[in-house]
C-alpha cells in the first residue's frame, strides 16, 4: 500500500473555528432571555435523552432558523431537490438508530435541542476567553491554541460543490476547556472567510457534556460576528424528525477493532443552492439556506478533511483523532475514508492521489499518514495523535 507520509504546506491554513464569537447578528443586542425565547419554542412533544438532552418537537414552520432576518420568507424544503451522482460503494456506516437518541417527532415538527442559559453563558465566556491572538507563529499557525491535520485537494482555481466522507468516530478524556474535531471544511477564500463545517467534536464549552456529538458550523464573517455551532443561533434549518445535529454519537470505534464510522456529505442542492446535510448517505438532516452565506454561492474554493485541536491560551492541547499517532493500522488510529468531492457536473470525485495536499501544524502532536485509494470508495488517511505541549 503507498504510504506517502505528509508534506507540510504551510500556505493552507484553510480554517481554525474562530472562536470569537459564536452569535448570530441578530443577537448582538439581545440579552440572554431573548436569545432563549428564539431559540426555544412552544413545544409540542419532548424527548428527555438518557444523555441529559431535551428534544423539543417544534412546528417545522416554526423553528428557530426561520427567525433569521434573511430567512424572513423562506419556503422550507423538505428533502433535496438533487442528489450528487457517480457514488461507487457505499462505505458501511454507524447505524441510523444510533444517530437518533431515540427521538421521534410527530409529523409536522422536528426535534430542536433545547438551549439553556449556561448554554449561552459557556459559549460566550468560551468565545471571550479565546480571543484569538493574530501573532503570526513562523511553524505554526496563526492561531497559538489551534492545531489542525488535514488533507486538502489540490486543484488550483477548481470550484466544489460538495465534500463527503467516512470518518471514525471516537471517544476522548479531554479537559473541559478543549476541544478536539474530526471534521470537513468548506469554503470560499479569503481563508475561512465563508464556511461550512462538520463532523463530530469533543468538547464541553459548546456542547455542555463530554461526549463525542456530531455538529455542524457556519460563519461567513471568520465567525467575528455571524454564524454558530448547531442551533445556538438562528440558522440551520432542521428537516429530519429524528436525526439532529449535535445529537450524541452512540457508536464509538474501539482500539484495535473495526472502527464505527459516520458517512457525512455537505452539498450543494443544483436547484435551490441550499447546503445539505446528510448522514449515512440518505439521512437529510436539514440545510443551511444558501442566503445565510452569499459568498457561497458560486462555489467552494478550499475543501478539506481532518483533525483540529484547540486549548486555551498556553494550555495543553488536547488528543485528536483517537489519541494515538497513525501507524499503518486502520484499527489502532483514526481514519478518514471515502473521501470524495462534488465537481462542477454534480458527481462525486475521487481526487487523484498526486492532487492532494497534506497540512500538519504540530508533528510532535499529531500527524496524517495517506493511503490514496482505499477499498475503491474514495481516498483514505489516519490521522490525529494525543496532543499535550505543542509549543514547537
Ligand atoms: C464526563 O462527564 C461526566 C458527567 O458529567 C463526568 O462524570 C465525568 O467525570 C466526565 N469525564 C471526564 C473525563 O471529564
Ligand atoms: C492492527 O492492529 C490490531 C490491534 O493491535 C492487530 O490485531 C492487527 O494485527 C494489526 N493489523 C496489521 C495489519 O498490522
Amino acid at each position: 500500500m503507498k504510504i506517502l507520509i505528509g508534506l507540510v504546506v504551510l500556505a493552507l491554513v484553510l480554517g481554525q473555528h474562530g472562536v470569537q464569537g459564536e452569535r448570530s447578528t441578530i443577537f448582538e443586542d439581545m440579552n440572554l432571555e431573548e436569545q432563549l425565547m428564539i431559540l426555544n419554542k412552544p413545544s409540542i412533544k419532548t424527548f428527555h435523552t438518557e444523555e441529559g438532552d431535551i428534544f423539543d418537537c417544534v412546528d417545522i414552520y416554526k423553528q428557530p432558523a426561520l427567525d433569521h432576518p434573511l430567512l424572513k420568507n423562506h419556503k422550507i424544503q423538505m428533502r433535496p431537490t438533487s442528489l450528487p451522482e457517480g457514488l461507487i460503494n457505499e462505505p458501511a456506516s454507524i447505524a441510523t438508530s444510533s444517530l437518533s437518541n431515540g427521538v421521534d417527532c410527530p409529523q409536522g415538527t422536528v426535534p430542536i435541542r433545547r438551549t439553556q442559559k449556561e448554554d449561552l453563558l459557556r459559549v460566550k465566556s468560551f468565545s471571550d476567553e479565546y480571543q484569538l491572538t493574530k501573532n503570526i507563529h513562523p511553524h505554526t499557525t496563526i492561531f497559538p491554541n489551534q492545531h489542525m491535520v488535514s488533507l486538502a485537494p489540490n486543484y488550483l482555481w477548481a470550484l466544489y460543490y460538495g465534500a463527503r466522507a467516512s470518518i471514525s468516530v471516537h471517544h476522548l478524556d479531554i479537559n473541559n476547556d478543549q476541544y478536539t474535531t474530526a471534521q470537513m471544511w468548506l469554503g470560499r477564500r479569503p481563508i475561512d472567510q465563508y464556511s461550512i463545517q462538520a463532523g463530530w467534536m469533543i468538547g464541553s464549552k459548546i456542547t455542555g457534556d463530554n461526549l463525542t456529538r456530531s455538529f455542524v458550523y457556519w460563519t461567513k464573517d471568520q465567525s467575528k460576528k455571524t454564524g454558530c455551532f448547531n442551533q445556538l443561533c438562528p440558522g440551520f434549518v432542521q428537516v429530519h424528525k429524528q436525526v439532529t445535529i449535535g445529537s450524541v454519537l452512540k457508536e464509538i470505534s474501539v482500539y484495535g477493532e473495526a472502527q464505527k464510522s459516520m458517512d457525512l456529505s455537505v452539498f450543494r442542492d443544483r436547484n435551490t443552492g441550499h447546503w445539505w446535510l446528510q448522514l449515512n448517505g440518505a439521512i437529510n438532516v436539514g440545510y443551511l439556506p444558501k442566503t445565510l452565506i452569499p459568498q457561497l454561492v458560486e462555489g467552494l474554493s478550499d475543501i478539506a478533511w481532518g483533525g483540529l485541536a484547540v486549548n486555551p491560551p498556553n494550555g495543553h492541547s488536547p488528543p485528536m483523532g483517537n489519541g494515538h499517532f497513525p501507524k499503518g493500522n486502520f484499527t489502532t488510529a483514526a481514519s478518514f475514508t471515502a473521501v470524495k468531492i462534488v465537481d462542477s457536473t454534480n458527481t462525486y470525485r475521487i481526487p487523484d492521489d498526486i492532487d492532494v495536499k497534506f497540512l500538519v501544524e504540530n508533528r510532535a502532536c499529531y500527524n496524517i499518514e495517506f493511503h490514496g485509494k482505499y477499498l475503491n470508495e474514495g481516498l483514505a488517511f489516519l490521522y490525529g495523535g494525543p496532543g499535550g505541549d505543542c509549543k514547537d
